[in-house]
């Protein structure tokens, strides 16, 4: 067998929120695919990234009051705990916005524009005057041109279903702003899909057999002639590869104040992370991409962004003269328990939660496996399977033949297999290893839930074997001691070459069975060897079924966040008091007579305040900021009439006017004096 050359990726998440189900069930299966093609031998560079660019997180980082930069590195420190604790094996994970990729997107686009595929065109497009920047379609509202359904966004409508240009909103206004978008024109950069070449090109290479699934290959053929169209020709858009500042993106050579669109440089991100591991491995990257070399390239994907993978990808590298991927394999989505996933409320399965709970991260890795295929089909975790798979099959299946021979093997010899196991023994192991080729065939076209099939109808057997000579009975009988050590040597030889086949999907699992075992790591051809009189260790535990109590925890919908509201005004509501409380305050209606500023301050106004006594009081106010003084005579205000006179630098005070303000002056300046209604006069007392 020859050794094949890999170079395997998934695809790059927006660096603006955290993994969901979705993520993990892509890494899982791209994970899965690589440790079985590493167990035969071959040679794998599995590189991921954050994918940093672009408008959403540009804005969403400015909200959060961090720079772009700043904004996509916490969510790239977020990234590890989940790819180690669910054993995703990435050699590498990088960022789009890493020096490896800059360099790289302006060298992919150089190489383009000398082949004379970029062009520019000025194009008219909505513009937010108040944030001084073109509206991404996302951003856009208005109301439906069809139905008049209001903030509707700008491609279609969810009401009626219309689908339309944001130009054609009625009342359109900015999310981000509220304003009134204006249609203003700029430069645009176009990469020329619709040219011969590029038709010509991407027809040769979508139709390459193997390269791409059936049912993606049947999308691509109504993309380039979508239907309604004349049979002959294609219908290939170009395409806009750029962006004007302000852009969280990589600057276009030559073109101040553009950038690259994100979705330009993000499958560019696949380069620079390769690139980025290979100078930390010392492989020489530019002969792993050699375009006439032996690299195979991959690429994991979701069906929602195939247009991107199959058509401008392949583009981009083939005229920059670059190698072009190998394999794209597309996958569906993941529903729960039949629900669609909201990007926004996510699903109810978090999987830092899962961890968190104690939830073993190899249940689901088995459990998804169990359910993929290598068609575009979408799959539901559905928790009632989900807890039959694990128990009745991995555990009651597979994990049940070592538990039930290891402890026959430790106390009565002293922990040695027998080296011969009889007739019926050899018999079973072959029937084991007659199920290779298909199950390495499974592995290979993505078909996991066959594979999983296929090894436990081999748990099966085994099963059947140890049922049908009951070491527990062998164990009774002294003169059947030879017996039991060759069924129960049997049944360990039968579990190493079942854990195997499940090393892929169960990388942890398998490293406490060789540990068990005493065995090197496992790879494909262990299955070719017998383990001979060799010596095993001490059975430890190793898998728990699953505690339903705890996927319950993990599917109860979270609580939903109490609403965190500001304090009215500003500041708490101070602590309750009583009626007498209160009564203790005597606040009258008073008159201004007089007011005037204060000389030395600047805060201050001396106030004269008829409360209907025979002489006003003088009261000092801390007001100025707010009044000029000759606004303020003749008119109502309420004072406390009982508060202690006070010696202030600048004379007696006799009281104090009542005025509202905020809790935080700063933020929210503002000071306004109480004022009865109509008809109240000086001397009434407020109550
Ligand atoms: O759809 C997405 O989540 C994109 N961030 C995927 C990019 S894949 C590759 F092109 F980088
Ligand atoms: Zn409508």
């Amino acid at each position: 067998m020859t050794t094949r050359q890999l170079f395997v990726t998934t695809a790059l998440p927006y660096a603006n929120a955290p993994f969901h189900i979705g993520h993990m069930m892509e890494y899982i299966q791209a994970d899965i695919w690589v440790r079985f093609q590493r167990m035969q031998g071959h040679t794998v560079h599995f590189v991921g990234a954050d994918d940093a660019h672009g408008a959403p997180i540009m804005i969403a980082a400015e909200k959060a009051g961090k720079t772009p930069q700043a904004f996509v590195a916490e969510i790239a420190a977020g990234r590890k705990q989940y790819l180690d604790g669910f054993h995703i094996a990435f050699d590498h994970w990088h960022s789009t916005d890493a020096p490896e990729n800059h360099a790289l997107a302006k060298d992919v686009y150089l190489a383009l524009r000398r082949n004379g595929l970029i062009f520019t065109r000025e194009i008219e497009q909505f513009f937010d005057p108040v944030k001084g920047m073109f509206l991404p379609d996302r951003y856009i509202k208005g109301e439906c041109p069809r139905c008049g359904a209001k903030d509707q966004y700008g491609d279609s409508c969810e009401v009626c279903g219309a689908v339309y240009a944001p130009t054609e909103l009625k009342n359109p206004y900015s999310t981000l702003t509220g304003a009134t978008p204006v249609l203003k024109s700029s430069e645009h950069h176009f990469f020329q899909l619709s040219s011969q070449r590029c038709i010509d090109f991407l027809q040769a290479w979508t139709t390459t057999p193997g390269r791409l699934q059936p049912e993606v290959l049947n999308k691509i053929r109504e993309w380039f002639a979508p239907e309604g169209s004349e049979a002959e020709g294609t219908r290939l858009a170009d395409w806009d590869i750029s962006r004007d500042a302000p852009y969280f993106g990589i600057q276009i050579p030559d073109a101040p104040g553009k950038y690259f669109y994100v979705w330009l440089d993000a499958p560019i991100g696949y380069l620079a992370a390769l690139k980025a591991h290979c100078d930390k491995a010392g492989v020489d990257f530019d002969r792993l991409l050699d375009p006439d070399g032996p690299t195979e390239q991959v690429h994991f994907i979701g069906k929602d962004i195939t247009y991107f993978h199959t058509l401008f990808w392949p583009a981009m590298l083939h005229f920059s003269g670059r190698k072009t991927p190998d394999h794209i394999f597309v996958h569906g989505f993941i529903t729960v328990s039949g629900e669609k996933m909201s990007k926004s409320r996510g699903t109810g399965i978090s999987p830092l939660k899962y961890l968190e709970l104690g939830l073993d991260p190899e249940w689901l890795r088995y459990y998804l496996a169990a359910k993929l295929n290598g068609r575009v089909e979408d799959i539901d975790f559905n928790p009632d399977d989900f807890v039959a798979r694990v128990n009745a099959d991995l555990v009651g299946k597979y994990i049940n033949i070592a538990s039930r021979a290891a402890g026959f093997i430790a106390k009565r010899f002293d922990g040695r297999l027998s080296g011969d196991l009889g007739v019926e023994g050899r018999t079973l192991l072959d029937h084991l290893r007659a199920g290779r080729d298909g199950i390495v065939q499974a592995y290979e076209d993505r078909e996991y839930g066959r594979a999983l099939r296929e090894v436990m109808l081999l748990a099966d057997r085994v099963n059947e074997f140890v049922d049908r000579h009951k070491p527990w009975e062998l164990a009774k009988h002294a003169e059947q001691s030879a017996v039991l050590h060759d069924v129960c040597s049997t049944c360990i030889e039968a579990f190493r070459l079942l854990t195997v086949y499940l090393k892929p999907v169960l990388p942890a699992l398998a490293a406490k069975v060789e540990a068990f075992l005493q065995v090197p790591p496992l790879r494909l051809d262990d299955l070719d060897r017998d383990l001979g009189a060799h010596t095993i260790g001490r059975y430890q535990h190793l898998l728990q079924r699953v505690d339903e109590k705890r996927l319950d925890a993990l599917l109860a919908p979270a609580e939903a966040a109490p609403i965190e509201l500001p304090p009215p005004g500003g500041e708490a509501i101070a602590e309750t008091i009583g009626l007498d409380d209160f009564a203790k305050l005597d606040l009258r209606i008073a008159r201004i007579v007089s007011a005037e500023r204060v000389e030395g301050s600047t805060k201050l106004l001396k106030l004269m305040l008829d409360v209907g006594e025979a002489q006003p009081r003088q009261v000092f106010s801390g007001i100025q900021s707010a009044y000029a003084p000759e606004d303020l005579v003749g008119r109502l205000t309420v004072m406390v009439a009982n508060l202690a006179t006070r010696k202030m630098k600048f004379g007696l005070s006799q009281g104090m006017v009542l005025a509202a303000s905020h809790g935080d002056e700063k933020a929210h300046p503002g000071l306004y004096l109480l004022e009865p209604h109509e008809g109240a006069t000086p001397g009434l007392r407020v109550r």
